[in-house]
């Protein structure tokens, strides 16, 4: 077990640049199981969950490199199955599933229960996947998918679901000469990019960033070499930090397009925002004025960066409304918060944030995520020291965090701790 002391109060400048996008390159690494030959993807973050989805991987039989941010993945495959022991360590791990039926027709992979964020069904994955023609069974705890052959035909999604749009097209561009039309799919950058990757491997794909995708079954499909987008989340997580701390700062290799209505949020709070070709720059006034924010669907306000805001809004003049409208558990980490000082009450899916002047060190623990990096923000600003506890959960999603923050001024380190504590129960 790890932890982070993190002595706050000290404005945050200077440039950090971002890695490759967690969420994209998870799926890319599923996607090149789908080709006959090897591929590479590069601009590849080395944060635990990437580790995770190299041993689901390595597990079907796929030959799996991973180097100085670089894969290299060779696709020959004999085992279809991905146990629970992975499945339960990172639930993105199901996006196995669709690949698997695309390409060898069978897939037995462990059902991933729900996480300290949402009950996280997977319904629309498996009502998808059964209007193309594969047989869903689900054996003690394991899915178990066939299809002698994909059906083309239309599916309409009740939800823009992220991993069930992906699951949809990763079964679908090896169904040969079949059309399928996938409605109401979602729209998230890390979906254009996997649609990209698999073009570039030879799928025909229409519709690419938009809400109707007709995928055209091809035969086969090939190896590339991929560099993955930036990562929009972490992006945001280092712009929030500038904010927060009253500094100034770059973020290099951050795509603004990504991250629109994030950067017109903090606009409207009074931060200025540069958009440029490589990166996007923060500059702090010292002072933020309260928002309202909806997580919604991208290109809405993404629910990643929900905890971030509510950490910087924790600090604003004034009373601050967030809305999360995609888990339905997204807020444990708000009691940690409040333990900085912060006044936040969550009223169903509402924080209500009465802004504070200040916030004090003090020892929290990381809930998740996104709500460990919305802690390690707090405690930057806050006067005094704090620690974050369990931080193996913030190290699946960011790499070398402490490192990045420190070359921009931060005083935090990580140190071996016995201590571990459940936050929000
Ligand atoms: C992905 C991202 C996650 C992000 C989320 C929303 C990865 C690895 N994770 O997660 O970081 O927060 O998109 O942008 O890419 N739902 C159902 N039934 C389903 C599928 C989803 O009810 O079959 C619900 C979920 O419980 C959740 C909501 O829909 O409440 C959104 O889920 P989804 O878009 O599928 O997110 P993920 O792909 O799991």
């Amino acid at each position: 077990m790890e932890k982070l002391i993190i002595r706050g109060g000290k404005s945050l400048r200077g440039e950090t640049q971002v890695g490759g996008a967690k969420n994209s390159v998870l799926k890319l690494m599923a996607a090149s199981l789908l080709a006959e030959t090897p591929s590479t993807i590069r601009n590849v973050p080395e944060i635990k969950d990437v580790f995770i989805m190299k041993e689901v991987l390595e597990r079907l039989g796929a030959g799996v490199e991973f180097q100085n941010h670089v894969l290299s993945i060779e696709p020959s495959l004999n085992n279809f199955e991905t146990p629970y022991e992975l499945v339960s360590l990172m639930r993105a791990s199901i996006i196995v599933l669709g690949p698997l039926v695309g390409r060898f027709g069978e897939a037995r992979v462990a059902k991933p229960g729900g996480c300290n964020i949402g009950r996280r069904k997977i319904n629309l994955h498996l009502k998808g996947l059964s209007q193309l023609g594969v047989e869903i069974r689900i054996d003690r705890g394991y899915i178990e998918a066939t299809a002698k052959k994909i059906k083309g035909g239309r599916v309409f999604l009740e939800f823009p679901s992220v991993g069930a749009t992906e699951n949809l097209i990763m079964a679908s561009v090896l169904a040969k000469g079949e059309t399928i039309v996938i409605e109401n799919a979602a729209r998230e950058p890390e979906i254009v990019d996997l649609c990209n990757f698999l073009q570039a491997m030879g799928a025909k794909i229409e519709g690419i960033g938009e809400s109707t995708l007709v995928i055209r079954g091809v035969d086969s499909l090939s190896g590339v070499d991929y560099s993955a987008i930036p990562d929009r989340i972490e992006a945001g997580t280092y712009l929030l930090a500038g904010a927060i701390t009253g500094g100034e700062v770059y973020v290099s290799n951050a795509n603004p397009e990504h991250l629109e209505l994030f950067l017109m949020k903090l606009e409207e709070a009074g931060l200025e925002i540069k958009r440029l070709e490589k990166g996007i720059s923060i500059r702090s006034e010292g002072y933020t004025e309260s928002i309202d924010v909806a997580t919604f669907p991208y290109p809405g306000f993404p629910t990643d960066l929900q905890p971030q805001i509510v950490a910087l809004l924790a600090l604003a003049e004034g009373v601050s409304v967030v809305t999360e409208n995609i888990f339905e558990n997204r807020f444990l980490y708000v009691d940690e918060l409040n333990r900085l000082g912060a006044d936040i009450e969550v009223k169903s899916n509402r924080a209500i944030i009465n802004g504070v002047k200040e916030l004090y060190g003090a020892p929290t623990s990381a809930p998740d995520l996104r709500g460990g990096a919305a802690l390690i923000l707090a405690s930057l600003a806050a006067q005094g020291t704090s620690e974050v506890l369990n931080v193996s959960h913030i190290d699946r999603g960011y790499e070398n965090i402490e490192k990045k923050l420190k070359s921009l001024g931060a005083q935090i380190e990580r140190i071996e701790s016995n201590e571990e504590r459940s936050a929000g129960k």
